[in-house]
C-alpha cells in the first residue's frame, strides 16, 4: 500500500483556513482532482469565494465558519465536515497565524493565539478526525493527515520564537501520530513552506535580501499536492538557498547563528511589524 500513489479523486477533505492563501490554493488544486471539500475558517465571505472557485473546477464545497481557538470548535468543525461530506478521507491542518518581533515585544495574548491555532487546534481536530480517517484508511488505503508546518519548524528563525515553537511542535506531533497510524492506510505528511505570497505575509517588511523572497502560492500548492500524491512524509517547498540553511542547521547550528548575526538588527526592524492575528 505504501508504494502506491495516493489517489485524490473524490476524496472527502477538510481544509482549515481555506478562505485565503495556501488553504485556498490547496482547495483549488484538490478540486481539480475531483476532491469533495469542506472549507473552514472564521469569516464566511472568503470561504464562500473559495467555494465559488472550487465550483468552477467541478468540485463541490461546503463551508464551515468557526474560530478554531474556541473551546470545542475543532471537534465541531470535524463533526460538521463529516456530516456534510458523509465521512472524511483527508484532514489538512492549515489554519495558522503569526506574530513576529523580539520575544519580549510579543504580547502574551498573541503568544497564546499562536499556540492555540497553530498547535492545539491541529491536535484536537486530528483527535476528533481519527475515527473517520481510520475508517477511510481501512476501506481504501488513501486517507491522509496533512500538517502545514513551516520552514520555521525546521530552523529556529530569530524574532519568530513562539511561532517557530508551534511549527516545530506540529512537526513532532505529525511524526508521532504517523507512527501510531502505521499500517492504517492513513498517510501522514508534514509541509514546510518557506515564505509564500499570502495575506499572512502582508505586514512583513522583510524581502529577498533577508531571505524572505516570496513564492507564488499557486506554485507552492501544486508542489504540496504532488508531494501528497507521491506519499512524501516531508513536503518541503523551500527554495534551494533556504534548504542550504536548513541542512547547515542540522549539521552545524552555530554556523547558522554566525551567518544570521550580521543582519540581525536589519531583520528585527523588518519583521517587527509582521502580525496576522
Ligand atoms: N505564507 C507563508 O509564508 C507561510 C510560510 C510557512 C508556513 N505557512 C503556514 O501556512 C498556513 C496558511 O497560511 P497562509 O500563508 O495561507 O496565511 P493566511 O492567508 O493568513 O491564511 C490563514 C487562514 O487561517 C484562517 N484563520 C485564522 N485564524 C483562524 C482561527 N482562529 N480559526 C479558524 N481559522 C482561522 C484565516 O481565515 P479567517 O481570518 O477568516 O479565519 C485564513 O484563511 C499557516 O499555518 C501558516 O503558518 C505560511
Amino acid at each position: 500500500m505504501s508504494t502506491n500513489r495516493l489517489d485524490l479523486q473524490g476524496r472527502r477533505t477538510l481544509i482549515t483556513g481555506a478562505g485565503s492563501g495556501i488553504g485556498r490554493a490547496l482547495a483549488l488544486e484538490l478540486a481539480s482532482r475531483g476532491g469533495v471539500l469542506a472549507l473552514a475558517g472564521r469569516r464566511l465571505e472568503p470561504l464562500a469565494e473559495t467555494a465559488a472557485l472550487v465550483a468552477e473546477r467541478v468540485g463541490a464545497a461546503h463551508t464551515i465558519t468557526a474560530d478554531l481557538t474556541a473551546d470545542g470548535e475543532p471537534e465541531r468543525v470535524v463533526s460538521d465536515a463529516v456530516s456534510a461530506l458523509g465521512g472524511l478521507d483527508i484532514l489538512i491542518n492549515n489554519a495558522g497565524n503569526v506574530r513576529a518581533a523580539a520575544l519580549e515585544d510579543i504580547d502574551i495574548a498573541d503568544i497564546r493565539a499562536m499556540i492555540d491555532l497553530n498547535l492545539l487546534a491541529p491536535i484536537l481536530a486530528t483527535r476528533a478526525a481519527l475515527p473517520h480517517l481510520r475508517a477511510a484508511g481501512a476501506e481504501h488505503g488513501h486517507a491522509a493527515l496533512v500538517g502545514i508546518s513551516s520552514a520555521a519548524g525546521l530552523v529556529g528563525t530569530p524574532f519568530y520564537a513562539p511561532y517557530a515553537a508551534t511549527k516545530a511542535g506540529l512537526v513532532r506531533f505529525d511524526e508521532a501520530v504517523r507512527r501510531e497510524l502505521h499500517g492504517s492506510g492513513i498517510h501522514v505528511a508534514t509541509v514546510y513552506p518557506g515564505p509564500v505570497d499570502t495575506p499572512m505575509m502582508a505586514t512583513s517588511q522583510a524581502g529577498a535580501d533577508l531571505g524572505y523572497g516570496l513564492r507564488p502560492v499557486n506554485e507552492v500548492a501544486v508542489e504540496i499536492v504532488a508531494g501528497l500524491e507521491e506519499r512524501q512524509i516531508d513536503i518541503n517547498t523551500q527554495l534551494p538557498e533556504r534548504r542550504a540553511m536548513q541542512e547547515l542547521n542540522a549539521r552545524d547550528p552555530l554556523a547558522v547563528d554566525a551567518a544570521l548575526a550580521p543582519k540581525l538588527d536589519e531583520l528585527r526592524a523588518a519583521v517587527s511589524s509582521h502580525r496576522s492575528i
